[in-house]
């Protein structure tokens, strides 16, 4: 009996509202100070989409284009046959060594892996000896198709299209500064043809005065060394989106936007006094936030506060897999900067290309993936994520400090919050920071309810296999539901005496028990 009663509670997953469902008046795709728009708004009213005109700007506030007339490179050493001369004619522009490496692979049928390795090198002579290539040819061998020597050059010629696609300058979305940007799909695969080929300027040192240090690194140098079967099944998610990007009949047209926000220390509720009770919740240990039953709620993506985290690296938990999924929000790694506390990226339209089974080492990409979505107003389609960074607990007793809890709290509730009054679908998460980040699932599920019953938003919960945290938490739900536990307000004290607790001698006990204790002594 103890379903039924639960079954008062918790809802059904298609009691949610979806993006579909939420009538959402766009009004005409404009641009304004915080939004820019990298294709032009009056072609694209008589449904063309066609680059943005625009002028380069080599600003600390722009993303620093390869194709950049600013941007220059010492005039690499002469070779013939075994003589080198060293020249003195000064720097030459980046982009006439980079073009010229680009067209001599996109001219070919098909690329080695050592010649994409050459090329790049060609105009990043300074990490000959740092970037190590050993996984590409590796790569290539175990392309049973022989798909990718045909695709490189490919890739290559996308790349050349760079300053064709992409006129307009592109802001960075900096800390603190709450802004959109819209682009093409095409322009995204352009500007990820060029990742790929690593050729952004100022991007390749990590140290902490490189002028790009708060942002996550975007060229695909990374992706090429170190070996691992983990690396090898990211690279076909990789290939097979630019096997479709590069394939005139299947490429996609539509849009993307990419938006920061920023909840400002004003807007942070003031959590012991707020008075919502809990909103809606589905909870399952079946299925996964990506999956076709719920992907048409707003995903939340478990994020690192560099966006994407390790996704070019080894890395490949629920982030990483998300992004090679759906590889145009790669893109967000070039302009994003380090998400501070208070804030977080939302993403609207972007594809999924694959499919995908097992998590972590037992990862494999499984295939294409056939997308169809409707698309919105601005064609974009509808899909959304929220990127939000759990903390990361090096020592799980952390957890147990309100400071942290608050910050985990204003967290969540910028992401959930409404936003310029439209109607918001339900939200789609699991054990958010839980995994690699270390987090108690029960104090997570508590903090995203309370976020959650703050902005007034339904939460369809995935428990991913995990059916003691399931059917807790249905309890622990109904529970506070039927005791018409008070909002946060309340829960919010009793997080309070529990973190007092937790960091007592001897007290072992989880959340859920704990609350469930504290209400039959009520
Ligand atoms: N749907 C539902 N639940 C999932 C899914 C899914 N698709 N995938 C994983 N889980 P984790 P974190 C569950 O470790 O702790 C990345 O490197 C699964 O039980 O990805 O917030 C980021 O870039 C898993 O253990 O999130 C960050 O650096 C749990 O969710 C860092 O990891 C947590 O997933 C974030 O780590």
């Amino acid at each position: 009996e103890e379903r039924s009663e639960v079954g008062l509670s918790c809802c059904q997953l298609d009691e949610l509202k979806t993006l579909p469902q939420c009538d959402i008046k766009l009004g005409k795709l404009t641009f304004s100070k915080s939004h820019t728009v990298l294709i032009d708004v009056d072609s694209f009213r008589c449904g063309a989409i066609v680059p943005q005109d625009g002028r380069d700007l080599w600003l600390s506030s722009f993303v620093k284009m390869p194709c950049s007339p600013l941007s220059v490179s010492p005039k690499p050493d002469t070779q013939f046959g075994t003589f080198t001369f060293k020249s003195h004619s000064g720097p030459v522009s980046r982009w006439s060594l980079i073009s010229e490496q680009l067209r001599a692979v996109a001219k070919k049928k098909a690329a080695k892996a050592e010649e994409v390795q050459k090329a790049i090198l060609r105009y990043n002579p300074r990490y000959e000896r740092e970037w190590s290539f050993d996984a590409l040819p590796r790569y290539v061998k175990n392309d049973i198709e022989n798909l990718y020597e045909k695709l490189f050059p490919k890739i290559a010629a996308l790349a050349l299209m760079l300053p064709d696609q992409v006129k307009k300058p592109i802001p960075l979305l900096q800390r603190h500064k709450p802004a959109s940007i819209t682009l093409s799909q095409v322009q995204i695969s352009c500007l990820l043809a060029n990742a790929f080929y690593c050729t952004f300027p100022h991007r390749n040192t990590t140290s902490s005065n490189a002028e790009y240090h708060n942002y996550p690194f975007i060229n695909f140098s990374r992706l090429f060394g170190n070996w691992s079967e983990r690396k090898n099944q990211k690279f076909k998610a990789i290939m097979h989106y630019f096997n479709v990007m590069t394939n005139e009949k299947a490429k996609p047209e539509g849009l993307v936007t990419f938006e920061r926000r920023w909840l400002s220390d004003a807007e942070a509720p003031d959590w012991g006094k707020c008075t919502n009770t809990l909103h809606k919740l589905h909870v399952t240990s079946e299925g996964r936030i990506e999956g076709e039953d719920a992907q048409l709620l707003q995903q939340v993506d478990f994020a690192a506060s560099r966006v994407g985290g390790g996704v070019l690296d080894s890395g490949l938990v629920q982030e990483e897999i998300l992004f090679l999924m759906n590889p145009e929000l790669i893109v967000a790694r070039l302009f994003t900067e380090k998400l501070d506390k208070n804030e977080c990226l939302i993403i609207t339209g972007m594809q999924q290309f694959s499919c995908y089974s097992g998590f972590s080492d037992s990862f494999q990409w499984v295939g294409p993936y056939d997308d169809h979505l409707e698309r919105d107003e601005w064609r974009r389609l509808k899909r959304q994520i929220l990127a939000i960074d759990a903390c990361h607990f090096r020592h799980p007793m952390e957890q147990y400090n309100m400071e942290k809890v608050r910050r985990e709290l204003n967290k969540a509730y910028c992401g959930f919050k409404g936003h310029h009054g439209h109607e918001e679908p339900d939200i789609a998460t699991g054990k958010w920071g839980c995994g690699a980040f270390n987090g108690d699932p029960e104090l997570k599920a508590v903090i995203q309810l309370m976020a959650a019953a703050q902005a007034r938003r339904g939460l369809a919960f995935f428990t991913f296999g995990d059916h003691h945290l399931c059917r807790r938490l249905q309890q622990t739900y109904h529970l506070l539901v039927t005791q018409k536990m008070t909002v946060a307000g309340q829960l919010y004290r009793h997080l309070e005496k529990y973190c007092a607790l937790r960091n007592k001698p001897n007290f072992h006990e989880g959340l859920f028990d704990y609350l469930t204790k504290t209400q039959s002594q009520l």
